[in-house]
């Protein structure tokens, strides 16, 4: 395992998000960074993996695996075409006047059944929000933007999709969890 995914499993509930994972699934791995979900490929007996992430330098495009530096934005019109979609700690780097609509993209694309497994850091207790905050000024030299739980909770009760919200603290980052099903 590369030492910068054993770190990155070290401050975040990995297993929360690969349990969830149904077998055989086309996964779309929104903002993917280093891809470490593909170290655990054959366990999870993945079918394909698409990356898409700007700030990915080594682009894969193999027979079921592809890595791309796009930017969801991008590929919006391609959501339609996987089964699973990961979005782990993506929207919080997001301009505050597009996190919204983009939002509302992503789950008005998802095709009947699809599972999108999303996940961010939580503001929902001060402390914790300003070590987060704080974190991503020192680390990547950016201000983070929170999108709000109540905000994600209508819509997606708007859209008529099923989903279970819960909260884990790993440390200081207080890892929120949104798994929705597109029944529709
Ligand atoms: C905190 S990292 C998370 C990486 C990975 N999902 C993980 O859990 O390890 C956030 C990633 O989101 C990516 N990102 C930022 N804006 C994006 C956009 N508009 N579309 C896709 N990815 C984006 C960043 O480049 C960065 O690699």
């Amino acid at each position: 395992m590369k030492i910068i995914t054993h770190l990155r499993k070290l401050i975040y509930p990995y297993e929360d998000v690969v349990k969830e994972i149904p077998p055989y699934s086309n996964i779309l791995d929104i903002g993917c960074g280093n891809s470490h979900i593909l170290e655990d490929f054959t366990k999870l007996k993945i079918n394909s993996y698409t990356g898409i992430d700007p700030k990915v330098k080594n682009k894969i495009e193999e027979k079921n695996i592809s890595i791309s530096n796009k930017t969801i934005e991008e590929f919006i019109e391609e959501i339609d075409k996987f089964d699973c979609i990961l979005m782990i700690d993506v929207m919080h780097h997001l301009q505050k006047e597009i996190q919204e609509i983009l939002f509302r993209n992503i789950i008005s694309s998802m095709k009947k059944n699809s599972l999108l497994i999303y996940k961010d850091i939580s503001n929902r207790n001060k402390f914790f929000a300003f070590m987060n905050w704080a974190h991503d000024l020192l680390y990547n030299f950016q201000k983070i933007n929170y999108f709000s739980s109540d905000n994600i909770k209508l819509i997606l009760n708007n859209n008529g999709v099923v989903y279970k919200h819960y909260f884990k603290r790993v440390f200081w980052y207080d890892h929120e969890f949104f798994i929705i099903r597109n029944t529709k």
